[in-house]
């Protein structure tokens, strides 16, 4: 049986580090793990410009104690009205390494996102042009469609289209929570690529319903039935290049959470790679781990692999009830459980 894991440094392809005092709490917990991080946008407001990119890049070095060694990897928020001119711009000086997609009204601060993807046709063509990786939030917001299959809506209606007309757009559909994103995915050409939530390797629908309601376990897309569930965990550990790690780390308060309309949101930054590590473990692929960690993320983002190491070790660490994040209480993923690895 292995008991320590040792592998390159890992990255994280998909948090939200939110911004203001929280954030001064938040960044130490990803630049602990990881080395990069693939910064969301949905501030309010959005960050849809390079200069209030760089400027959110600044606020998030300057949250880390001195000398620590991270990498925020910045993304421009699409609206209807985003210039492609300035998209490329942004991109070709290194403000943003790519773009993301909300749908309007799909979730967390995203009523400024996009109406229809025809609006932003040519922001889309002009990112096929320059490379620039698209990141999808996959889910449609048409109040007809039942909220547990507007992921495989949204591949139906949008998603395959646009890879039709627009073959080698570069995109990573995030935080994929369906057999039929896995599906679509490794059936697309080598453009195409997801990220794997913990959470969504580890709970089906079942975690938030049963037994009472648990909005801890709530977060969007929402997670969907056993088959998926399994069909995640078969991607993730199988070795394909296509899937890598992306956390989507959503914190918000406890108060936001446990409420009558609570938040969206699951904060797993604190113990992500061991809750990652668990489901290889279980599934026994402790040796591809790496590549899923590590590799394959800045592989499709043509970006370097990172030197260094960290070391995991098989011990029990038992995790928190609740997290006070610079003066906030949070909750995070797993609370009150017992993981049996830790990062060293
Ligand atoms: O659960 C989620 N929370 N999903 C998202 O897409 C956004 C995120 C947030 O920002 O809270
Ligand atoms: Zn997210």
């Amino acid at each position: 049986m292995t008991d320590s894991l040792t592998i390159r440094r890992p990255d994280d392809w998909h948090v939200h580090l939110r911004d203001g005092e929280i954030l001064r709490g938040l960044a130490p917990w990803t630049a602990r793990q990881f080395a990069r991080a693939i910064v969301m946008p949905n501030l309010v407001p959005p960050v849809t410009k390079a200069a209030g990119a760089a400027a959110y890049r600044q606020r998030i070095l300057s949250a880390l104690p001195p000398g620590t060694d991270f990498e925020p990897l910045m993304t421009c928020y699409l609206t209807d009205a985003t210039d492609p001119d300035d998209l490329a711009e942004g991109f070709e000086e290194g403000a943003f390494t790519a773009a993301k997609l909300y749908p309007a009204g799909a979730t967390t601060n995203s009523d400024n996102g996009v109406t229809d993807v025809a609006n932003i046709r040519p922001v889309l063509e002009r990112m096929q042009e320059i490379g620039m990786v698209l990141c999808v939030h996959g889910e449609v917001t048409d109040p007809q469609i039942d909220v547990f299959d507007r992921e495989a809506v949204f591949i139906e209606r949008i998603l395959a289209p646009l890879l039709y007309d627009l073959p080698e757009l570069k995109v990573v559909f995030e935080h994929a929570t369906t057999e039929d994103a896995v599906d679509f995915v490794e059936a697309a050409g080598p453009k195409v690529a997801a990220t794997i939530t913990p959470q969504h390797l580890h709970i089906n629908r079942n975690a938030m319903l049963v037994g009472g309601i648990r909005p801890h376990a709530y977060c969007l897309p929402v997670a969907k039935r056993e088959k998926h569930r399994l069909a995640l965990r078969r991607a993730a550990t199988s070795g394909s290049p296509k899937f890598f790690l992306g956390t989507d780390t959503a914190p918000h308060a406890r108060e936001a959470k446990e409420s009558a309309c609570g938040c969206a949101g699951i904060f797993n930054a604190p113990f992500a790679l061991e809750s990652y590590l668990t489901v290889f473990d279980d599934e026994g692929a402790i040796e591809r781990f790496e590549a899923f960690a590590s590799e394959n993320g800045p592989r499709f983002y043509g970006l370097p692999l990172n030197e260094g190491t960290v070391t995991l070790k098989r011990t029990e660490v038992q995790v928190p009830d609740v997290i006070d994040v610079n003066g906030t209480d949070v909750v995070p993923f797993h609370a009150g459980q017992t993981l049996r690895w830790q990062l060293a």
